[in-house]
């Protein structure tokens, strides 16, 4: 069979180009030979129809709202899996045997305290900074703190940094909150899993017993588990940038961080609360629609729209069962952030503007309530974000270090400028 190729033709100039074939999903047209064959480059600022790079890794087909890790769809693992085993699934490509698995937890477990130091540095923030900014700060000085394992030439020293990231993310994340909070640090307690750890990290204190609540962690487990990876988004595309210089993986991952934090990525669960919170009863709905109708006004639904996903979100599904489960185990009746939540959700999914533009909820739409009823801030959403995304980001990053073909990314441009022009000195200016 001949390969595929795609003909194009400018300024009298002709070129094949080699399309590829993904497993599943759309091919692609491979353009690396176009700008020596034809003296142009391709133009797709956001990046709509450009694959970056080649991926094993996650799976999303946005107009049937299917999302697969390593092939496995998220519904089955959320269902059925742990958030360790998703990481683990994510890094390795196959979910562990018994004996892996227990592996793998105790490794992360034993890399879950931070060095002391780091406590100082700490404190160096205001106390009323933004949990995301401290985690910016505090991840990318991981790199300051860990000398031993920024190397990523060396095999052994990527593994040792993608651990410690994983397993030391959780602990910042709960020194974070509980600097923004003004109480002491929590330490670690390795005979608690993952999550039940990060929850005891965050809300216990040292003056009384805490007891992790086993629905809370299961349910913070899935939400984990739905944030884990989500293929080349921005913040996946940022880290990889950031790593195709050769980076450090803890200043890569910082990258991520900082991209995740903008309200059109990560930030959406934090914005899409405090939109609730603003709409504040039903009856005021219709105003905040017509809002997000308006061109002029530059509100937009939180929550809601997605670059990928034309359909529903299989996240915001599994998200939505999760809200229920938390709200009725902390036996929270007639929430009226959630009662604006379903209300807009239904008057959103038969509005003429968001059906043509087949905006759906998206997963912040309903993890901001059930964050919020566990008890955390919505300063700190996108900080439990991250937490989950670690290992998508690490993942991602690894797979890309690791591939022999791997060059700096960097995009080239339309200049749309002045052209070339002399000097004018201040005086005659
Ligand atoms: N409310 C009202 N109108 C919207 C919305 C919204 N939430 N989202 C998109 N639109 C409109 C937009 O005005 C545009 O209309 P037109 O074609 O008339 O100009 C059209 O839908 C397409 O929007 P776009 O901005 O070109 O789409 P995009 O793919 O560049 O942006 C998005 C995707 C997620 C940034 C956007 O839908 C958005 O801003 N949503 C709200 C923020 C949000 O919930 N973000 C979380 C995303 S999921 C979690 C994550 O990945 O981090």
């Amino acid at each position: 069979m001949t390969a595929k190729t795609a003909a194009l033709s400018v300024d009298g100039k002709s070129v094949d180009l080699k399309v590829r074939e993904g497993t599943i999903g759309p091919g692609v047209i491979d353009i690396a030979p176009l700008y020596k064959e034809t003296g142009m480059f391709t133009f797709d600022p956001g990046f709509t129809a450009t694959a970056s790079c080649e991926s094993k890794i996650t799976y999303i087909d946005g107009d049937q709202g299917i999302l697969l890790y390593r092939g496995y769809p998220i519904e089955q693992l959320a269902e059925h899996g742990d958030f360790l085993e998703t990481c683990y699934l994510l890094l390795e490509g196959e979910l562990p045997t018994k004996a892996q698995k227990a592996d793998f937890d105790y490794r992360v477990t034993r890399h879950t305290m931070v060095h002391e130091q780091m406590l100082r540095f700490f404190h160096g923030f205001r106390r009323d900074a933004h949990p995301m900014a401290i985690m910016v700060a505090s991840v990318g000085a991981l790199s300051a703190f860990y000398h031993d394992s920024t190397d990523i030439n060396d095999p052994t020293q990527r593994m040792i940094a993608s651990m410690r990231m994983i397993a030391k993310v959780p602990t910042l994340a709960a020194m974070a909150y509980k600097y923004h909070v003004g109480q002491p640090f929590v330490y670690p307690k390795n005979e608690l899993d993952y999550t039940a750890n990060f929850l005891h990290m965050c809300f216990s204190v040292p003056c009384e017993e805490y007891k992790v609540n086993p629905v809370l962690a299961r349910a913070l487990d899935r939400i984990f588990i739905l944030h884990a990876d989500h293929e080349q988004n921005a913040s996946t595309s940022t880290v990889r940038l950031a790593g195709s210089s050769g980076a450090n993986p803890f200043a890569c991952i910082a990258a991520g961080i900082a991209c995740l934090w903008g309200p059109s990525h990560g930030g959406a669960n934090e914005a899409a609360l405090k939109m609730l919170e603003e709409i504040g009863t039903v009856d005021r709905i219709p105003e905040y629609i017509a809002r997000a109708k308006d061109k002029n006004d530059p509100f937009r639904l939180m929550g809601f729209g997605h670059r990928v996903y034309k359909n529903y979100d299989p996240r915001a599904r599994i998200m939505q069962k999760t809200t229920h489960e938390v709200l009725n185990e902390l036996g929270i009746k007639d929430d009226p952030l959630l009662e604006v939540a379903m209300e807009l959700e239904r008057i959103a999914l038969s509005d003429e503007y968001f059906i043509e533009k087949k905006l759906y909820p998206n997963i912040d739409f309903y993890s901001g309530i059930t964050l919020k009823a566990m008890g955390f801030p919505t300063s700190m959403f996108t900080v439990l974000f991250a937490v989950a995304r670690t290992v998508g980001w690490i993942a991602q990053w690894k797979e890309m270090i690791e591939d022999p073909g791997q060059r700096i990314g960097r995009p080239r441009q339309l200049y749309t400028g002045a052209t070339r022009r002399d000097y004018v000195d201040i005086n005659m200016r």
